[in-house]
């Protein structure tokens, strides 16, 4: 795989071919996984999602699941893919063959695969708002702007197909093109430069929104739990967007893992991740909630929220054209390096299996998901009617584009996960997994009651009620 850098041979794993790269360095694979894990999911979802959920009881469950679910399986598939030191599907084969298991684990790869292609068609289209507003700022046209004016700038843009095509396609190109070439050592020094960009312009916005005089307001709404707004399906979102902002259930962290020498501790190295990842999301919050309360802004607008309250906020400080066209450029960064890490699985399929070379894989694979992206666009305007699977109360009202998020982010993602969980706690040696992890016997006992007790108690009792 092409996050691979230059080939360190030493403590190459078992089963892991000569020519397979590793990390240079533990730092490298925590910046990869970063920069595969913050993204939008980080900025322009959670915020949203928390809004609409209320506040504070929401924060509180999201931040639970992050510990309780997200860590032990971000572990657990960091831990498979380094046992199997191939391509996820392949990694899950070699162990299931190794441990005397059912060759069928595999299918959860091929999860994995599918949930990856239907997110990036749409995250593209988000995607490529965000290359929109980078014009909209770079251009002065925020300044002055009232609540209004913004929320039409953004209405405007979803009611046009044209040009939400065309940044899509140019978001899509972004991702083909590094993808294609190989994703060399260019990208994960741009990575470890342009990530601590953008937390620093999160904190200048943070510190901008302390001065609304409406902060205190937003840290309460953000962290004091009022469980009456929260809902069933508000833990049912809060638990799929704990797999989707640490990119979890799509084997993604396993491929990643392969190429995590040997002697490099998983546990760390997973919470280092998660923490960066849960610190971002957080600081977006407390960046945006003061601009909406201080403009009487709805915090439940959906998923245009970012796209409102930010650009308000450039408009009013100084050199706000300045630090809204940085902040979009390192948001398209975010979502660049989250895009590149979706389209990949599918990519190392078709090459794996289907034979195809890189070039070719790349366009059959990003053309494929630039097509189904259109649906998605033409979800927001003129097929806004449109709910396909309507019929079913679950799905009631969903158009295309919102189907897509829901049926990855609270249906695959988890139950990825809940495969994941089960295939490492129940069925995979666990000799093999105390000689992958190295832990203190109380830690691993933790770890390891965790991943086969609440995890799979947890996804399974939320989706449950769910269905019902
Ligand atoms: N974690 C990314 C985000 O929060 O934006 C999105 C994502 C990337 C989800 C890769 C899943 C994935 F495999």
């Amino acid at each position: 795989m092409s996050y691979s850098t230059s080939a360190t041979t030493t403590g190459a794993q078992e089963g892991a071919t000569a020519k397979r790269g590793l990390w240079s360095s533990r730092l490298a694979f925590i910046l990869a996984a970063t920069g595969s894990a913050v993204g939008l999911g980080n900025i322009w979802k959670f915020p949203y999602i928390t809004g609409e959920n209320g506040g504070g009881a929401f924060v509180l469950v999201y931040l639970v699941c992050i510990a309780a679910v997200g860590i032990p399986i971000m572990m657990a598939e960091v831990l498979i893919g380094r046992r199997g030191g191939r391509s996820p599907v392949n990694s899950l084969r070699l162990i299931a063959e190794r441990d005397k298991l059912h060759p069928a684990w595999k299918l959860v790869g091929v999860i994995g695969v599918l949930a990856a292609f239907l997110i990036l068609s749409f995250y593209s289209v988000i995607g490529g708002w965000a290359v929109s507003y980078v014009g909209t700022a770079a251009s002065g046209q925020l300044a002055g702007q009232t609540a209004e004016s913004i929320g039409a700038i953004f209405s405007n843009l979803l009611s046009d197909p044209g040009t939400l095509l065309l940044w899509h396609t140019v978001f899509m190109a972004l991702v083909m093109v590094v993808v294609a070439r190989g994703v060399r050592a260019g990208l994960e020094r741009a990575v470890s430069i342009l990530m601590p960009g953008l937390f620093l312009l999160l904190l200048a916005v943070v510190a901008y929104a302390m001065t609304t005089g409406h902060f205190g307001q937003a840290v309460s709404f953000l962290f004091q739990p009022d469980f009456s707004k929260l809902t069933t399906s508000g833990v049912l979102v809060a638990l799929g967007h704990a797999f989707f902002t640490l990119s979890l259930g799509m084997a993604i962290m396993m491929a990643y893992g392969s190429y995590l020498p040997k002697g490099i501790s998983i546990a760390k190295t997973s919470i280092t991740v998660s923490i960066m990842d849960t610190g971002v999301a957080l600081l977006a919050g407390l960046a945006i909630f003061p601009i909406v309360f201080a403009n009487g802004m709805e915090p439940g607008a959906g998923p245009g929220l970012i796209f409102q309250t930010l650009p308000l906020a450039f408009g009013q400080m100084p050199m706000g054209s300045l630090f809204g066209t940085l902040f979009f450029v390192l948001l398209i960064f975010a979502a660049w390096t989250s895009g590149i890490s979706l389209l990949e699985p599918l990519v190392e399929w078709l090459e794996e299996q289907k034979g195809m070379n890189r070039t070719i894989s790349t366009l059959v694979a990003g053309l494929a998901c630039w097509g189904l992206g259109i649906a998605s666009i033409l979800s927001l305007n003129l097929w806004s009617d449109v709910a396909p699977l309507g019929m079913f109360a679950m799905f009631e009202g969903k158009t295309i584009f919102d189907l897509l998020d829901f049926l990855t982010a609270n249906i695959l993602l988890p139950l990825g996960g809940l495969l994941v969980a089960v295939f490492t706690g129940w069925f995979m040696s666990k000799q093999a997994l105390k000689n992958e992890l190295s832990l203190s016997d109380s830690s691993f006992k933790l770890w390891y009651n965790t991943l086969r007790y609440l995890t799979p108690v947890a996804v399974l009792v939320v989706f449950i009620y769910n269905l019902s």
